[in-house]
């Protein structure tokens, strides 16, 4: 069978589940990228070895450099780092910069027809980032948050009901951080209105719950951040790109006016297929969901504005 070539650039916990993840899908070969000396490469080995048990046949190969990458269909940008105590979002937004900067020229570079799915946070301002880095067409440019964070949505209003969470259709909108916009009125259990199914208040508590997430996960790991639901999250993004399935998920996608926003990144339901992003769905929004997407997409232009101020090769 012809498979697919994905490069994961760094070789962490949401990059390292990644490419197991991949792996195993047993459609495509592989790249393990990272600065790390032997841990790309020990990860793509262990990989390896678990195939003989799952029964794939996928190559996973584990490198410091990227004539390795040469080609890649698809890259995921997982590399970056954590925040870490006593260091402000300001550091943290040029650090990863830098890296998410650096990463893309070599994509740009190796694979200039890849489809980009950008991972590093923070999330809005990373992928806005390396869409202008890389200077691709802007459907193949995309940021994962909104899979995650609607996957998130969709287990609390689950255990809420007790009801499964292949039942649960939802999803969250807007910039990957605490004004994410979650959207109850969008979201039903086998296609029962969720108003119907749960007060006003436990709707509220799911809805808090979700926007902060991410920040539950950290303060019970406490030396690192989510990387099961994460990885999973950029399979189901990559299963849609690569098997051309027309997927409606919730992506960081460049708006151009959709929704009134214009020139950032920001999630919205995105139809992902072979050509990435291949459509925005604008859909109907109440002056009040409207005016939560906007404030959120003014913390996303907030953050990248204050990118924009920072020299090049931070
Ligand atoms: P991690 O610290 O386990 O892994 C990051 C890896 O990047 C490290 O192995 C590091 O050596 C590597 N790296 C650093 N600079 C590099 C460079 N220039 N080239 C190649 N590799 C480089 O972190 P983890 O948990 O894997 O998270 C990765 C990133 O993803 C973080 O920025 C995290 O905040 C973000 N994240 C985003 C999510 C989202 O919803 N968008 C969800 C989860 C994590
Ligand atoms: C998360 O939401 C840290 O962005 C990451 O888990």
């Amino acid at each position: 069978m012809p498979r697919y070539k994905v490069t994961v650039v760094g070789a962490g916990m949401v990059g390292g589940t990644l490419a197991q993840r991949l792996a195993e899908r047993d459609y495509a070969h592989v790249v393990l990228v990272d600065i790390v000396e032997g841990l790309p490469q020990g990860k793509a080995l262990d990989i390896t070895e678990a195939g003989p048990i799952y029964g794939y046949d996928s190559v996973v190969t584990g490198t410091n450099g990227y004539q390795e990458t040469a080609g890649s269909d698809l890259v995921v940008i997982t590399s970056g780092i954590a925040r870490k105590p006593g260091m402000s979002r300001d550091d943290l937004l040029r650090t990863n910069a830098g890296i998410v900067r650096e990463v893309t020229e070599r994509v740009r570079e190796t694979s200039p027809e890849a489809v980009l799915v950008v991972v590093s946070n923070p999330l809005d301002a990373m992928v806005t980032l390396a869409h202008r880095v890389s200077g691709f067409p802007k459907q193949r440019v995309v940021g994962m948050a909104g899979v995650l964070d609607s996957a998130r949505y969709r287990t609390f209003i689950a255990m809420e009901l007790g009801v499964s969470v292949e039942d649960v259709h939802g999803f969250v909108l807007g910039g990957h951080g605490d004004t994410m916009v979650p959207l109850p009125r969008y979201t039903n259990v086998a296609g029962i209105p969720l108003t119907q199914l749960l007060p006003a208040d436990r709707i509220q508590a799911v809805v808090e719950r979700t926007r902060n997430g991410g920040g539950e996960i950290v303060s019970l790991l406490k030396t690192g951040s989510a990387y099961a639901a994460p990885s999973a999250s950029v399979v189901e993004m990559v299963d849609a790109i690569l098997l051309d399935k027309k997927r409606v998920l919730p992506c960081a996608a460049l708006l151009e006016g959709e929704y009134g926003i214009d020139g950032i990144f920001v999630g919205v339901p995105c139809v992902l297929g072979a050509g990435g992003v291949e459509r925005i769905l604008e859909i109907e929004l109440t002056a009040e969901e409207r005016a939560a997407l906007h404030r959120s997409a003014e913390a996303v232009r907030e953050l990248w504005q204050a990118l924009e101020g920072t020299p090049a090769t931070s």
